[in-house]
Parts: structure tokens; C-alpha cells; sequence
């Protein structure tokens, strides 16, 4: 079976960009989404390989693609992993991120700088049309900063310092965000099923 298109299950314009550059020299199309009718993914569970490969199968049985989701989060230690795979339920639903970035610096506020641990943790997804899935995770480690930092990325990345580097994932240029993030080294760990999947 040749396709020539995997479909990246996101809403998120920030996920698809990355994906799109950590993948560049896939023997594929990376199509966006919004390309086809609009799809109801399932409720959010508590298990990133089940979050990520539910989004993907809807993906694949509804456009009959090759597809590829994730599910992320942030955990940091002092809040005994929190917010984790709720990171994009954290503070309710009314949050946007800038306002859920707040939130988690009060909760850290008087949390000592060598205190605030925190990882990336990216489990990403591909799956079949025929309703097969494989998941593959990445973590990154860093620490949460007492303000936000740069402008790049999205989420909760200028409140993120990536460990060996001095900068926040915001300060980061692009590509090395893509070199180095949880994201990256989830859809690294896939591209062997990727690319099995293109040509098998
Ligand atoms: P989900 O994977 O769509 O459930 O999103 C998880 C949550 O973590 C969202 O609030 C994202 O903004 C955040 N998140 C996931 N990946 C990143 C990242 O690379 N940088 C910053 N925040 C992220």
C-alpha cells in the first residue's frame, strides 16, 4: 500500500507546526486536520498512550488515512506530578495559556528555584485505518522558571527552562526546540513505524 498523505490529529497550530518540521523528510504529505470535515474526538482520559491513540484511531477510521496524533503534559515534581496528562484541563476549561501559565507560577510561588524539576512528557501515535495502532514516548527534562520567558512555542513553554541549555523552551530557536523536546524524541522513536507503514 503507497499513501501519500498522513493526516496530524491536531487543533493545535503549535503541535502541527512542530510535528511537520520533525518529520520533514518523511516520503509523505503532512495534511493538516482541518483539510477534512470536522471530527469529534472522545473525552480525555488519565493515560497518555490511551489519549494519543484514541485521537489517532478517530483520525484514521473517520479519513481513511494514515494518521498521527499526541497526547502531552508537563509534571512537575513539586506538585507530585501535576498537572501532567490534565496539563490541558489544568485550571478548568475557561483557561487560556497564558492564564493556565499563571496559574501554575502561583502555585509555585515560594517553591526554591532548585524545587521546581518539572519534564515534558510526549506519547505519540500512529495508526492504521484498519483500526491498528503503535505509540512511542519522550520526555524532556528542565525546570519551571519564576516568570515566562521568551515568545516561541506555545503552551506552557516560556515558563519552561530546558535542562543544558540556560534558555526557556520559548527562548529556544525552533529548531532546537525540535531537536530536543519531548515531542521530538516521542515522533523519533515512531519513525521507523512511520516509514514501515508508508511502504509496507
Ligand atoms: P494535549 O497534548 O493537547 O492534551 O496538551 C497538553 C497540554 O500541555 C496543553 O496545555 C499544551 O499546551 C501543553 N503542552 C504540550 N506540549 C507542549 C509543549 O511542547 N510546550 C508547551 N506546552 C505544551
Amino acid at each position: 500500500m503507497a499513501l501519500d498523505g498522513v493526516v496530524v490529529a491536531t487543533s493545535n497550530p503549535g503541535k502541527l507546526r512542530e510535528v511537520r518540521a520533525i518529520l520533514a523528510d518523511l516520503e509523505a504529505r503532512l495534511l493538516a486536520l482541518d483539510a477534512f470535515a470536522p471530527l469529534r474526538f472522545p473525552e480525555e482520559g488519565d493515560d497518555y498512550e490511551q489519549n494519543a491513540a484514541a485521537k489517532a484511531r478517530t483520525c484514521a477510521q473517520a479519513t481513511g488515512c494514515l494518521s498521527l496524533a499526541d497526547d502531552s503534559g508537563l509534571e512537575v515534581e513539586a506538585l507530585g506530578g501535576r498537572p501532567g496528562v490534565r496539563s490541558a484541563r489544568y485550571g478548568g476549561p475557561d483557561l487560556d495559556d497564558a492564564a493556565r501559565v499563571a496559574r501554575l507560577l502561583e502555585e509555585l510561588s515560594g517553591v526554591a528555584a532548585e524545587k521546581r524539576a518539572a519534564r515534558f512528557v510526549c506519547v505519540a501515535a500512529l495508526a492504521h485505518p484498519d483500526g491498528r495502532v503503535v505509540t512511542a514516548r519522550g520526555s524532556c527534562e528542565g525546570r519551571i522558571l519564576g516568570a515566562p520567558r521568551g515568545s516561541a512555542g506555545f503552551g506552557y513553554d516560556p515558563v519552561f527552562l530546558a535542562a543544558g541549555t540556560g534558555l526557556s523552551m520559548a527562548e529556544l530557536p525552533e529548531s532546537e526546540k525540535n531537536r530536543l523536546s519531548h515531542r521530538a524524541r516521542a515522533f523519533r522513536a515512531l519513525r521507523g513505524r512511520i516509514d514501515a507503514a508508508l511502504t509496507g
